[in-house]
């Protein structure tokens, strides 16, 4: 079964075959820039001139930047207000002529990221967190994700945290990095306050340039970079979309039956499980 991953992001919707079983890519990743406005019509047909350039998937995850419940998108931050409601899964899914399977971008990334990446073999509570065009979170307990935990617009100094401390923020206010750290330091710190998670995976663009700030860090919990850097989205949401199709995920040892996983139907890897030793 060939799966195919696609990720709606801030600036380009990218899609690639996915190995979900290595979690690595099977080819090159075709790249279109993000329509502007990212409308719903716009971004299908930039989801389906991505799809279109490969042959022969059997089904296709997506990343979405907001909450997606069972395959409609509830909210829209940092996209077209027009994603409020969609019923997402079924408009791609008509349009690429195989089931589809949307989830929130930083859970897509965090699933690829707990599976094969910085958070393997992690057991207990550990966050992702993706400082990008928004701040995005992922919760995940035992590698069981708990979906759409929308941690980045908690509140910091009166101000939605995303407004404060993500990368587009660092970018348009040209901080230093000092001052970036300080800002993002803040932020988990208000994080670990609430959750006590065991660990911080860190991703988006900026994960790339973790040396230029993470030694600037002032939190006791460990902090570590996402590895899967720009691809963990597509992979993450191949391995919900395949997950959904065959129902695989939640009866494995080592990883918990969630109910909300109801294999078979779009959008239904919004709650699923990562299990790290079936996917070696
Ligand atoms: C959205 C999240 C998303 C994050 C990263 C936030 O504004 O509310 O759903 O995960 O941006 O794209």
């Amino acid at each position: 079964m060939t799966i195919l991953g696609i990720d709606i992001g801030g600036s380009g919707v990218k899609g690639a075959p996915v190995d979900t079983v290595r979690g690595e890519l099977l080819g090159e990743r075709f790249r279109v820039p993000t329509p502007q406005p990212a409308d719903v019509e716009s971004v299908v047909d930039a989801v389906a001139e991505v799809a279109a350039t490969f042959e022969g998937f059997d089904s296709v995850g997506v990343t979405f930047p907001g909450v997606v419940v069972d395959g409609v998108t509830r909210t829209a931050a940092n996209v077209h207000k027009s994603w409020i409601d969609a019923p997402a899964a079924q408009l791609f899914t008509d349009r690429l002529g195989k089931p589809v399977t949307v989830l929130n971008d930083a859970d897509a990334a965090g699933a690829a990221e707990v599976a094969f990446g910085a958070g393997r073999d992690e057991s207990g509570l550990i966050m992702m967190v993706t400082l990008g065009t928004g701040i995005g979170t992922a919760l995940f307990l035992d590698g069981v994700l708990l979906p759409n935990t929308e941690l980045g617009h908690l509140e910091l100094d009166g101000k939605d945290a995303e407004l404060i401390a993500s990368d587009r923020v660092r970018e348009a206010e040209d901080l230093s990095w000092e001052k970036f750290a300080h800002r993002v330091s803040k932020y988990l710190r208000h994080v670990e306050m609430l959750l006590s998670p065991r660990l911080f995976i860190i991703g988006g663009g900026v994960s790339k340039k973790a040396d230029k700030y993470f030694p600037l860090l002032e939190i006791r919990t460990p902090v570590v970079a996402a590895t899967l850097l720009n691809n963990a989205g597509i992979i993450g949401a191949a391995v919900s979309a395949e997950q959904a199709t065959t129902g695989r995920g939640g009866q494995h040892p080592g990883s918990i039956p969630v109910d909300a996983s109801r294999p078979g139907t779009p959008g239904a890897a919004e709650a699923h499980s990562v299990n790290a030793g079936e996917a070696r």
